[in-house]
């Protein structure tokens, strides 16, 4: 029996029971809901924007990576992430500005915030609390108010979700109550397949986490919210697993990457290599993916194909997210680290927390 099934040493390794909130991935989501219904957004009805700029870092960085996806295809004003300190000089009045950080103190974030209410832009802040929750209620400005102890990556359900509701409610994101219900069903079932019950061999998350085991990771999605999911996937094997992991998207990787695996044969003969594969896809995606696959397969130990799940493209991106998330809890066990602490996060955090006082 492998570590994963036995579910003592998993409670054991597990101290702060991540793989508990990744089981209850739906429940968040339903949460997320609810949360969404009953914030007050009086300040930013019925307003036009120029343009949205979404702020955030690492787990909550996410929010906007996967948002901007999802929307870029049908909103006609410019949608930009902001990942860093300041806001771009086109970011200014008439825009609305979201930051999410979810412990609300991401100095960043926070900096970008304050720019943004500098230039007199809309603010919306998303946090559980923190520095961004004072500057919304010193300022008078919208507050989307998380549940509180939680990891920001572990409170996916809760940022991501939230904020894509909160601005289907300012009539923003466009999706009728039928794509959100098929997500919300078809992640019900997903953590019923993926919790850690369920043995191995019935487990496709287990079985992941056990290829991938020693091995690093290299995941493809394709442009678009495949994309930002891909980056999730290296970012969750880093934060949870503690493994190193890369990502790229077609076509871009088709210019560059493709030929950059000719050499290194000795290391690379311990990566795998993770290729979303979505059938409605055009054909031209297709083609390249089956192609670039055939190039380099030779160049990793082994390569798996995801096949996307879903009608809609938000439940698309979150099974395809959630798959990534729950397998790199997986693997942090195998490999016998707890899943939740990142150390070297909250050493560089208190570093620079330094040059405040
Ligand atoms: O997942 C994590 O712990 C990090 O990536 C954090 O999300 C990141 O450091 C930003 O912090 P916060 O999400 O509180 O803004």
């Amino acid at each position: 029996m492998n570590i994963l099934d036995n579910l003592k040493k998993v409670r054991e390794l597990d101290k702060q029971d991540m793989l508990g909130v990744e089981e209850n991935f739906y429940g968040q989501l339903l949460e997320a809901k609810k949360i969404a219904e009953s914030t007050v957004l009086s300040q930013l009805k019925n307003k036009n924007f120029a343009g949205i700029a979404i702020l955030g870092m690492g787990g909550s960085g996410f929010t906007g990576d996967i948002i901007k996806s999802l929307i870029i295809d049908y909103v006609e004003i410019p949608v930009e992430i902001v990942k860093g300190y300041d806001l771009p000089a086109f970011v200014k009045k008439g825009w609305l500005v979201i930051a999410v950080s979810y412990s609300g103190n991401t100095e960043e974030t926070v900096s970008a915030a304050n720019q943004a209410l500098q230039k007199n832009c809309e603010l919306l802040c998303v946090a559980s609390g923190g520095k961004t929750e004072e500057i919304a209620s010193v300022n008078g400005k919208c507050f989307v108010r998380l549940p509180s102890g939680f990891q920001p990556r572990g409170a996916s359900g809760y940022l991501f979700f939230t904020t894509y509701l909160v601005l289907r409610k300012l009539c923003i994101v466009n999706i009728s109550d039928s794509e959100i219900e098929e997500a919300l069903n078809l992640i019900r079932k997903k953590s019923e397949l993926y919790k850690r019950d369920i043995d191995t061999d019935n487990n496709p998350a287990k079985k992941l986490a056990l290829k991938l085991f020693n091995n690093m990771p290299v995941i493809y999605g394709t442009d678009g919210y495949l994309s930002a999911v891909a980056f999730r996937w290296k970012c969750e094997f880093n934060e949870n697993s503690k493994y190193p992991s890369f990502w790229a998207e077609f076509p871009e990787l088709n210019h560059n990457e493709t030929v950059g695996w000719e050499n290194l044969k000795g290391l690379t003969g311990n990566f795998v290599l993770i290729v979303f594969k979505d059938k409605e896809a055009r054909e031209r995606i297709k083609v390249r993916i089956k192609t670039t696959v055939q190039l380099i397969r030779s160049h990793f130990n082994d390569v798996v194909e995801i096949d996307v799940e879903g009608r809609s493209k938000l439940a698309k991106a979150l099974s395809t997210m959630y798959l990534g998330d729950i397998t790199s809890v997986y693997l942090a066990l195998l490999a016998g680290v707890d899943p939740t602490p990142v150390d070297r996060i909250s050493i560089l955090k208190a570093e620079l927390a330094k040059l405040d006082k």
